[in-house]
């Protein structure tokens, strides 16, 4: 443990604090106690170390009663920032390093006093990389409870781990599409059949602050009382870039789509996501698919499966595969490399199919290839015609 008597304890505290920055030993830091000078509802404010396009980064967040604002800087400015705070609108910090624990405090009458203590945390400093990697999204974040997924100490709740799991699976395949894809750092989203906003929410958090990006994101959902309780608590929440919308997916027309989402969107509605995504020239476009009743309908098998289809449980299954197997032929017809694959394990979710597709204009090359798969397999299984085809030839975006 370090100490130097010789300086003042607010001096010591960022002396120390500026060492195990620059040492890559600081972990987090949190002030408490606010004084009447801290902005109204503003309860405690969080430091922590983050990697912010290769370059380590001060980063703040500012809890106040509903929601979180995050602030990063470079250390000096972050430094001088805090020295606005400490002592001012906050009494107290703890800070946490992996050499040593330090309490900084200070009096009514502004006389600090500084206590150092044995590091409580022993485990090795986590670079901001591999905490991106374990932790997606904070589960403190006053939204997660507002929305039902944890509890008001930010706890997930027991009933919605799958809910959880979904969204943390949702936002890593998220954040592989954007390291694959050049998409711009104010990117346009589209979220199409949103609903409660879970993974709304849960990307513009991901994007805006463990990524630094600043997304654009609006949520599209026929639901009028879902889109007001949303509005209000992006509203709460300080996201200023998200906002929801009471429309038909087809009556949307962006102005600009950079990506596009649906998850779980009813039956045809993916279809008409997933026109409005290649109409629309979305770079990158993930959906996850519902129920496929219009195929089902549609199909009067022909080929050589038709002895199998005969049981309805089996038709159903080849049903959703036809389906999607279209889906993404239609994606390749129209110049996005495409994947079809499980994303998360059926104990969480029956519907766990996400087809994910990114804009590779050489693969147009191969239109017609793709186009004839479609035709044979729509002619084996006596299908007049796939949703997504119909929607793509009336080439409305
Ligand atoms: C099963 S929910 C999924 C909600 C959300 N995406 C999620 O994964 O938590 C499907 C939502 O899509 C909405 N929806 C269905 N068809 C739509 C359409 N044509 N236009 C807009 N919203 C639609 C429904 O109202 C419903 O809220």
């Amino acid at each position: 443990m370090l100490q130097d008597d010789h300086l003042t304890p607010v001096s010591q505290f960022y002396s120390h604090f500026k060492t195990a920055f620059t040492t890559g030993a600081f972990l987090k830091c949190t002030l408490s106690k606010p004084t009447a000078k801290a902005q109204a509802d503003l309860k405690n404010v969080y430091l922590r170390p983050v990697e912010i396009k290769q370059a380590l980064q001060l980063s703040f967040t500012f809890r106040y009663k509903t929601r979180d604002e995050v602030k990063n800087f470079g250390l000096e400015m972050g430094l001088s920032y805090l020295q606005t705070l400490l002592g001012e609108a906050f009494l107290h910090a703890d800070f946490f390093s992996t050499t040593q624990d330090i309490s900084l405090g200070f009096d009514k009458k502004g006389i600090a006093s500084i206590q150092f203590k044995k590091a409580s945390q022993a485990a090795p400093a986590e670079t901001t990389h591999d905490r991106n990697k374990q932790r997606l999204l904070d589960p403190a974040a006053p939204w997660l409870h507002r929305l039902g997924i944890t509890s008001a100490k930010g706890e997930v709740l027991a009933a919605s781990q799958d809910k959880w799991k979904q969204i943390n699976k949702f936002l890593e395949i998220i954040a592989s599409v954007i390291k694959t894809d050049a998409l711009p750092t104010d990117l346009h989203i589209a979220d199409m059949g949103s609903g409660k906003g879970y993974l709304t929410f849960a990307l513009y958090d991901f994007l805006s602050n463990k990524l630094g990006l600043t997304p654009h994101i609006t949520g599209i959902e026929l639901r009028q009382n879902l889109v007001d309780f949303c509005n209000n608590l992006s509203k709460e929440a300080g996201f200023t870039h998200l906002e929801f919308v009471a429309q038909d997916i087809n009556k949307y027309h962006p102005e600009r789509l950079d990506m596009l989402i649906a998850l779980h969107a009813c039956d045809t509605a993916t279809d008409l996501a997933l026109a409005k995504g290649i109409l629309g020239q979305a770079k990158a476009i993930v959906v996850a698919p519902c129920c496929h009743k219009q195929i089902r309908k549609a199909m009067h098998t022909q080929n050589e499966l038709a002895p199998l289809v005969r049981f309805g449980i089996l038709e159903e299954r080849q049903a959703e595969i036809v389906t999607d197997g279209i889906r993404a032929l239609l994606l390749e017809s129209e110049g996005y490399k495409t994947n079809v694959f499980e994303f998360i394990s059926t104990e969480h979710t029956a519907k766990n199919v996400m087809i994910t597709a990114v804009a590779d204009a050489r693969l147009k090359a191969q239109a017609s290839q793709a186009l004839a798969k479609v035709a044979a397999l729509k002619s084996g299984f006596g299908i007049d015609q796939h949703y997504l085809e119909g929607l793509l030839a009336q080439n409305i975006a």
